[in-house]
């Protein structure tokens, strides 16, 4: 077995950056607060997602379900449309399981340890370090992907961030900063160097980093060579015709599976392949339904983690039964329909032929 790489980093890194912190911290509505709820919702809400997309649905969830009770009671429906919008919808059910373990099997109160919270459903190593961190002042690692190229910037270690052992040596590097005082404000503090200073895609702003001094790839001249990442798989491209159906002053609608990518919610509905004009008809009689007048053509794209949609749409006016597959919605029922972005093209088109 390959021996396991130890990396150390300067240890003045911690108070140049807490330093640099106090000074150039970003004010956010989750900073003001060691609730443990608020933390972790934040947490949960920023994987996969920039600050600036984040701030109106914390708000807007932090009004609906300020409190862990309020989560573990709320409506699936409801829940998923608070999410609407932000993607990996299985980040907002593992929101509410857990909440629900907490209610159940904690008394309502948070873990409050590392460990108690790794437990917990949709929590990871990098959730529970930043919660154990934030909220209640454990000297844990919050080791997310800003953290890693930082880690790898500050070295110049060819270790690949993508690689599980890269990771463990890092996230173990990072671990030996954490100071015992302030392990929350150091581990934001390097989230705010990612997200503002230590940029990715080869665009450090080196002249404004509190650790240039300290970092071996700067001295080098060869920041953008590093993070070393392992080369992703290409993702699978996926061709769909989607239907804008309306009848009778509503649209059809259909709800997702229960598993898979965006599993339970609703879309519209579809097929695969890229129908042409003088094809589009075909799948309607097999839903029960008859063109009356075709409105409109509307193409759209939506890049997922691993697969893209190619998506061609038609706008038609239609009349029939329909099978039971479709449910049938009016503009106030749609607004209440969480239908992923990857349809907002066709969410769109739909509300301005309901109004
Ligand atoms: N990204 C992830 N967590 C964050 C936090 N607590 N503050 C700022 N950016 C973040």
């Amino acid at each position: 077995m390959k021996k396991e790489q130890i990396l150390h980093l300067p240890p003045e890194i911690t108070g140049r950056l807490l330093d640099w912190y106090d000074i150039h911290r970003r004010t956010l509505p989750w900073r003001g607060t060691r609730d443990p709820y608020r933390v972790w919702v934040s947490e949960i809400m920023l994987q996969q997602t920039r600050v600036a997309a984040v701030l109106p649905y914390y708000q807007r969830w932090m009004e609906a379900l300020p409190d862990v009770a309020a989560l573990a009671a709320v409506e699936e429906g409801r829940l998923m449309k608070l999410w609407e919008g932000l993607g990996y919808y299985s980040r907002a059910r593992n929101l509410q399981k857990a909440a629900k373990v907490i209610m159940t099997d904690h008394g309502g109160r948070f873990p409050d340890t590392f460990e108690g919270l790794r437990a917990l459903p949709g929590i990871g190593d990098y959730t529970a370090g930043a919660v154990a961190s934030i909220a209640f002042g454990q000297a844990v690692p919050a080791v997310d992907g800003n953290v890693l190229r930082i880690a790898a910037r500050l070295s110049a270690s060819e270790e690949d961030i993508l690689r599980p052992a890269g990771r463990r040596m890092f996230t173990a590097a990072a671990a030996e900063l954490v100071p015992p005082s302030r392990p929350g404000d150091f581990n934001q503090a390097l989230m705010d160097l990612g997200a503002t200073v230590c940029l990715p895609n080869g665009k450090p702003d080196c002249g404004n980093c509190p650790l240039a001094a300290l970092c071996a790839a700067h001295a080098a001249g060869r920041e953008t060579d590093f993070p070393v990442k392992q080369k992703k798989a290409p993702r699978r491209r996926e061709e769909l015709t989607v239907y804008v159906l309306l009848r009778e002053g509503k649209v059809a609608l259909r709800r997702r599976e229960d598993r898979g990518l965006l599993a339970g919610l609703w879309e519209f509905p579809h097929c695969p392949g890229t129908l042409p004009e003088e094809e589009a008809a075909g799948p309607l009689a097999q839903w029960g339904l008859t063109p009356i007048q075709w409105r409109r053509r509307l193409a759209a794209r939506h890049i997922f983690t691993h697969v893209e949609w190619h998506m061609t749409g038609y706008v038609a006016e239609v009349r029939g039964e329909g099978d039971g597959s479709l449910t049938w919605v009016d503009r106030r029922e749609l607004e209440g329909c969480a239908v992923p972005s990857a349809f907002a093209k066709y969410l769109d088109a739909a509300k301005e032929a309901l109004s």
